[in-house]
């Protein structure tokens, strides 16, 4: 075991008064968790302990509720039913822990449906301690690698989390669309700073860590990520350096405007390739000056812009255990990969069940898995996660691009308009308008079955339509 891992508290949940006839293996597995670090009930797993009648029960039950919200995760062995177990567990999925349940099958016992049929509960059947205890190792190497995603420095820069809609109106006007929700990004900042401020959250953290006073960074004329990390990087002291690619308009509008506005410096190139080359002119001359710069890439799509996403699908999680239920499929813009990334890491470490469809903006699949594999292996290894994504598992749907970057098709005017005259929610021509064209034309195709339950991940951009 890596002795670096994060010490975890852990609130192991067997049964006391329901009978102690387990207690052995209660112990055994105590031992094992004791490894990763503190066990808070460790006397769940003491033989000599019958009942807890020595303590009034108020003290039992608000001691056990205070380890239990101070727990990381909670691994229950609930094969002796038990209230007690039950109620701990039902607390712990609205405080919204990670929880492992643990079960001997047997002739005469079955678990309740109530654990069994929770969807926010693993549940795992064993025989042995050692395989429980392969279960435990997979299940905490998890945990741990959220905790060390937690201790990551971020900054905050707006309020999160961004709530999660019903569009009833817009199931109703399409046919084949199932029970459709919005995950409100559009929400994020001013003018709508959308998936560019979550990366941007740990990419000015590693600025400002690194001492860093001036960002360069890139984009098309309209692009959103330059104009949200000029807003949002003059608030935390940074001077910003844009280098922008595409015609130069007479009269400046959308993003472009509010860059002029905030007063950043602005390079103009011809063309997406110039845009690197620029960027690391720029900062030679800096740095030659003695001025510590940094260059965020495109769309903030790095190892570690891309965490503002993995901490995304935990909001999300979340946000699916006070719903109820889990989405089936999610559909999101996808450009440079950011997003993508951390939403597919996200997944992977926090049990998002979604199939994630990336409606691609320009990039081609390859493009997508390419961005996706460069990040993810340093995240990875960054929160100690043995977890790899096979590329093979990324959907990235590229048929709604239409005539190409930046230019509407008319699919995505069509679904501009569904979205705005059923919901009254904007969409941009270049991004969300595509994506959004993407779900709909599945929903017509008959792709979903009528049980789905689909998430549409709105990633801003509506400034766009400014223009
Ligand atoms: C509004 C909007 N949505 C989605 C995306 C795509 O996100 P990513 O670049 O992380 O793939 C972008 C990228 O610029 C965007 O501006």
């Amino acid at each position: 075991m890596n002795s670096e891992r994060t010490k975890l508290k852990i609130y192991f949940c067997g049964s006391i008064r329901g009978g102690r006839g387990d207690v052995l293996i209660y112990k055994d597995l105590i031992a094992h968790l004791g490894q990763f670090g503190t066990v808070l009930t460790e006397h769940v797993g003491n033989p000599e302990l019958t009942n807890e009648g020595h303590l009034p029960p108020s003290e039992i039950h608000d001691r056990d509720l205070a380890w239990l919200r101070e727990a990381d995760a909670v691994i229950a062995e609930v094969t002796t039913p038990s209230l007690g177990v039950g109620y701990e567990l039902g607390r712990a999925v609205t405080l919204g822990k990670p929880i492992l349940c643990l079960f001997r099958q047997g002739e005469d016992r079955s678990l309740s449906g109530m654990i069994s049929g929770s969807s926010f509960v693993e549940v795992f059947d064993y025989e042995r301690v050692e395989d429980a205890t392969r279960i435990i190792d997979d299940f905490l190497g998890r945990v741990s690698a959220f905790i060390a995603l937690e201790t990551i420095p971020r900054i905050s820069i707006a309020p999160l989390a961004t709530p999660v809609e019903r569009c009833e109106r817009l199931e109703s006007a399409i046919s084949g669309m199932p029970e459709l929700y919005i995950k409100r990004d559009d929400y994020i900042g001013p003018l709508v700073w959308g998936n560019k401020l979550r990366k941007l959250e740990y990419s000015l953290a590693e600025a400002r860590n690194q001492g860093v006073t001036t960002l360069i960074t890139c984009g098309g004329i309209q692009s959103n990520h330059a104009r949200i990390t000029a807003q949002s990087a003059i608030r935390f002291g940074f001077n910003v350096i844009l280098v922008l690619n595409g015609p130069r308009p007479l009269k400046p509008s959308g993003n472009l405007l509010i860059d002029q506005k905030v007063g950043v410096r602005i390079e103009y190139v011809g063309s997406s390739e110039e845009r690197t080359p620029r960027m690391e002119q720029i900062q030679a001359e800096l740095t030659g000056k003695g001025e510590k710069s940094m260059i965020i890439p495109l769309g903030a799509s790095d190892a570690t812009g891309s965490l503002g996403f993995v901490r995304a699908a935990k909001e999300l999680v979340l946000q699916e255990r006070e719903l109820g239920f889990h989405f089936d499929y999610l559909f999101h813009s996808t450009s440079s990969g950011g997003t993508q990334t951390g939403l597919e890491i996200g997944k992977r470490l926090f049990g998002l069940r979604a199939s994630i469809i990336g409606v691609s903006a320009d990039s081609s699949l390859e493009e997508i898995q390419a961005s996706i594999n460069r990040s993810s292996e340093p995240i990875f290894q960054r929160i100690g996660s043995s977890i790899r994504i096979n590329p093979d598992e990324i959907i990235v749907e590229t048929g709604f691009v239409g005539p190409g970057y930046g230019v509407p098709s008319a699919e995505s005017l069509e679904a501009e308009r569904i979205f705005a005259e059923t919901e009254g929610i904007l969409l941009d021509q270049t991004y969300t308008a595509k994506a959004a064209a993407g779900l709909i034309a599945y929903a017509r195709r008959g792709f979903f079955k009528p049980s789905d339950r689909v998430l549409f991940w709105h990633t801003g951009g509506t400034i766009a339509l400014f223009q």
